[in-house]
């Protein structure tokens, strides 16, 4: 176990900044999920971490220690990617253990090494084959029990499970939480799936253009989310945005309006609004109830209906163009072009002073 701390970290290739002061906490033990656009840093803060990459500037401490400068090896972080990177020519056995047998480990210490990664990742009956004899799951096995004789502080993976079926990723995601609740070690993961970042995580941390947008709990950044990126970010199908104008900034409220939207006051949670400015207002698909033609908040026309089984998907246009959509538990069709109505509660709305 340990901590790990980011703090100002920037990385510059030539006069390009693309991680541009960045400040993480991984406490002992936690399971930390970045999660952001492509491009957007997540594979270079752990090559920093790892130290696969220089730190043009900041801080990185594990266990309180400075290790900027610390070779890649001496810093007890294993690492796995999305490419499995295992030997062909070598038995599992011999992938997993090739850590240890590049330290010179004994023939007694890389035994009971592999036998115990093998216990942990359900492996024992796999040791004496060749990678080409597994799938696809099982080769990512490999490269997870490689990571784990070497008894890291903290393990660091770049997308572990990208290029595994729907079925075996959602296995190896719960097998890798209980690896995480088995070996009580920090974990930082990247995913492009928020399945996985909700399930996994202890804290997700949301990135943007080199920045944090947001760290925290997971459902603290869904129903709290500090800005439209983070709000339209996580969640699926996304939140739904209008574009509101402010008619009054009240003690903890703020009343908004648009042409599809009854007066509503909608908790402004601190943000500072100025009345007659236009924002943005924020409704999860989930919490949009279809209602009686007379009743309801917003108003629009249906564009088509998607039964997904475990929901409905309703696409609605609203009066100025937006689209939005609408999820709901019932197995119900609305026509093409009908009208309707839907009610919410607008203390789960969310209104922020940006526009997208
Ligand atoms: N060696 C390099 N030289 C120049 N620019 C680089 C280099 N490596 C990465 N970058 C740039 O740094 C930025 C961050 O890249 P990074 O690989 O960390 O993104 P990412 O968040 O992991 O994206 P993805 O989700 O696609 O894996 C990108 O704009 C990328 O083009
Ligand atoms: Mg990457």
């Amino acid at each position: 176990m340990a901590q790990v701390k980011l703090r100002d970290i920037r990385k510059s290739y030539g006069s390009v900044e693309v991680i541009k002061g960045v400040d993480i906490d991984v406490d002992d033990g936690e399971f930390v999920v970045f999660v952001g656009p492509s491009g957007c840093g997540k594979s270079t803060l752990l090559r920093m971490i790892a130290g696969l990459e220089d730190i043009t500037a900041g801080t990185l401490e594990i266990d309180g220690a400075r290790v900027n400068d610390l070779e890649p090896s001496k810093r007890g972080i294993a690492m796995v990617f999305q490419s499995y990177a295992i030997f062909p020519h070598m038995t599992v056995r011999e992938n997993v253990a090739f850590g240890l047998t590049i330290n010179k480990a004994s023939k007694a210490e890389k035994e009971s090494k592999v036998a115990e990664a093998a216990r942990v990742l359900q492996m024992e009956h796999l040791l004496d084959r060749r990678p080409s004899e597994l799938s696809g799951g099982q080769r990512q096995r490999v490269a997870i029990g490689r990571a784990i004789v070497r008894d890291p502080k903290v393990f660091l993976f770049d997308e572990p499970l990208s290029n595994l079926d729907a079925a075996l990723r959602m296995d190896m995601r719960m097998e890798i939480g209980k690896l995480h609740q088995d070996l009580g070690a920090s974990m930082i993961f990247v995913t492009h799936d928020q399945v996985e970042a909700m399930t996994l995580a202890d804290k997700i941390v949301v990135l943007k253009d080199g920045l944090v947008m947001q760290a925290g709990a997971p459902m603290e950044l869904y129903h709290e989310p500090a800005n439209l990126f983070v709000a339209g970010f996580l969640g699926a199908p996304s939140m739904n945005f209008l574009n509101v104008a402010i008619e009054a900034v009240n003690e903890k409220t703020v009343t908004v309006r648009n042409p599809s939207l009854a007066q509503i006051e909608v908790p402004h949670k601190g943000r500072s609004f100025t009345v007659g400015q236009t924002a943005t207002l924020g409704i999860r698909p989930q919490y949009l109830r279809p209602v009686g033609t007379s009743a309801g908040k917003l108003h629009g026309k249906i564009v088509l209906t998607e039964r997904l089984g475990s929901e409905t998907v309703i696409d609605v246009e609203l009066e100025d163009g937006t689209k939005i959509i609408a999820a709901i538990a019932e197995d119900t069709v609305l026509a093409s072009g009908e009208s309707v109505n839907f009610d919410f509660d607008p203390a789960q709305a969310h209104v922020f002073p940006e526009t997208s």
